[in-house]
């Protein structure tokens, strides 16, 4: 089968396709997906270049997330929901080739209307998004909110999910192309662009001086962010893809009543699975609803 097998640890780009690579061995209590469409994600990158603490031994296959059809020789472990043929997405390690071995648990049944391709791009992002929004910043209809790294995958997914949920969404971006898909296929009321010197004023202008009331930071741009936050707003850590992990200082956060919460979407399995179905159960129904997806304009 073909699968991006990682021999040596080197920027993904850098990983040629091997064509006779051998299909996955399911261990006890595993499916067999056959693979349709992957999507790449931030750790996938750092996991290729030996940055990321999930460090599979080499040779290993690279890519985690995916959508695909449960493969027709494929066990079906004992009370498990899915049967061969089933149409399904989710993650597990080696998704990067045209079989993958997962846990049930990690599967979810890929809804009719949602193509494989969309199905690819759900698992990480949406319920990252969704609970970074709704459960840790409690965002609620009317509100401001500003979403750093627009038009990256977890980015983008806040803004169409803000712009669902009612907020009035500003979407801070690196590029004018970027910006463009933030407004695109992110729906975002306003942008700006975030490498501009004093882009916070641009933002409170936006505001009308008041300041945004949730941020969604997946860079490491909180200090930046309270420049432009409203009294009482609620500030999300989702990442450090800028490259450095900020230390905020803690006068700030008291100056203006902020909440800074952090967000791990992966943790839940361990810390609050039941939290995980629930955000899952929200998702689905949004997307069985028929909520347009923006990335079909
Ligand atoms: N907390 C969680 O549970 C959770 C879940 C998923 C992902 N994450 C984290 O969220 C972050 C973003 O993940 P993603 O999958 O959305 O990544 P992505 O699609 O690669 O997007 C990252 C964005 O960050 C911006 N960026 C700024 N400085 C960068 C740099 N030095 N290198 C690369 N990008 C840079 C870029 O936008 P501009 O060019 O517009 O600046 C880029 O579009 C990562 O740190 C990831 O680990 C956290």
């Amino acid at each position: 089968m073909r699968a991006v097998v990682v021999k040596e640890l080197a920027h993904h780009t850098k990983i040629p396709i091997t064509k006779d690579a051998p299909e996955p061995q399911t261990s006890e209590n595993q499916l067999l997906v056959d693979v349709y469409s992957t999507g790449l994600n931030f750790f996938d990158i750092l996991q290729a270049q030996g940055k990321h603490q999930s460090r599979p031994q080499l040779p290993f296959v690279l890519g985690t997330e995916f959508a695909g059809r449960i493969s027709r020789n494929s066990p079906i472990p004992k009370g498990c929901k899915f049967n061969r043929g089933d149409r399904v997405f989710g993650a597990g390690q080696g998704a990067f080739a045209d079989k993958v071995a997962v846990y049930p648990e990690q599967l979810l049944p890929l809804p009719d209307i949602l193509t494989y391709d969309e199905g690819a791009g759900l698992y990480v992002t949406w319920p990252t998004s969704y609970e970074g929004l709704v459960g840790r910043a409690n965002m609620k209809p009317g509100e401001w909110v500003l979403v750093t790294a627009a038009a990256g995958g977890v980015g983008i997914v806040a803004v169409q999910l803000a712009k669902l949920l009612g907020g009035k969404v500003i979407a801070a971006a690196g590029s004018n192309e970027k910006m463009e898909v933030a407004k695109r296929f992110g729906g975002a009321d306003f942008v700006v662009d975030y490498t501009k010197p004093g882009w916070q004023k641009e933002v409170s202008k936006i505001t009308g001086g008041k300041g945004v009331d949730v941020v969604y930071d997946p860079v490491g741009l909180i200090q930046d962010t309270f420049k432009c936050i409203a009294w009482k707003g609620r500030a999300v850590v989702v990442g450090f893809a800028g490259g450095d992990i900020e230390k905020v200082p803690t006068n700030l956060i008291l100056l203006k009543n902020i909440s800074v919460v952090g967000l791990h979407w992966g943790a839940y399995r361990i810390h609050e699975p039941g939290q995980m179905d629930t955000v899952w159960h929200d998702i689905l129904e949004l997307l069985k609803s028929g909520y347009p997806m923006p990335c079909r304009h």
